[in-house]
């Protein structure tokens, strides 16, 4: 497995991991109404702001597939996202991507960063030194919402 930047060529694949990873990985915290209206709006030219404004990484394996997706936005001291493809979750690629963009945070002179992390992946958050704070929504389009929980990281404190 290795990481790169995202780029343009990508989208379509981005796409589909991420939809792939909401579907399998989210369903059991989320409605099937709501994983619908979720997934529906990430067309490729969704990521188009995302590629050219924010730190958009990709985990690739040998085959040049897939395998993870993780955005920073440095400018709000955000991780934006982390989506594993469904058949590669549980091997560490979540926690390398989010090592990297944590790396990179840190080289941004960031001291403490925030995630809108969906209910699913609270745990991995914890994991990483990520403390809860605060139940939040996250609106779509349709007017739905979609429950997630704000938690920040001191990232002087684990400068691994
Ligand atoms: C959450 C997610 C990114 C984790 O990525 P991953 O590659 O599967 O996770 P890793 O293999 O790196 O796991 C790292 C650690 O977190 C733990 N972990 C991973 N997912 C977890 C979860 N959902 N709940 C609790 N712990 C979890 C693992 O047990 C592991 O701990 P260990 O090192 O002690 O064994 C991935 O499951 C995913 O894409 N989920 C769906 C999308 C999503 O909700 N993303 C978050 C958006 S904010």
């Amino acid at each position: 497995m290795k990481i790169r930047k995202a780029s343009s060529a990508d989208k379509e694949n981005i796409s589909r991991l991420h939809i792939a990873s909401i579907r399998e990985l989210c369903a059991k915290h989320y409605t099937r109404e709501q994983l619908n209206a979720w997934t529906r709006i990430l067309t490729p030219s969704v990521y188009d702001q995302a590629l050219k404004e924010k730190i958009f990484l990709v985990a690739y394996d040998s085959q040049q597939d897939l395998l993870g997706l993780g955005i920073l936005d440095a400018g709000n001291a955000e991780i934006s996202a982390v989506y594993i493809h469904p058949d590669a979750a549980g091997k560490g690629i979540g926690s390398n991507l989010l090592n990297e963009l944590e790396k990179i945070a840190r080289n941004s002179n960031l001291f403490k960063i925030t995630v809108h992390s969906t209910l699913n992946a609270k745990g991995f958050y914890m994991a990483h030194g990520y403390a809860e704070q605060e139940l939040t929504f996250h609106n779509l389009p349709d007017g739905s919402k979609l429950e997630c929980i704000r938690m920040n990281k001191d990232l002087l404190k684990d400068a691994g």
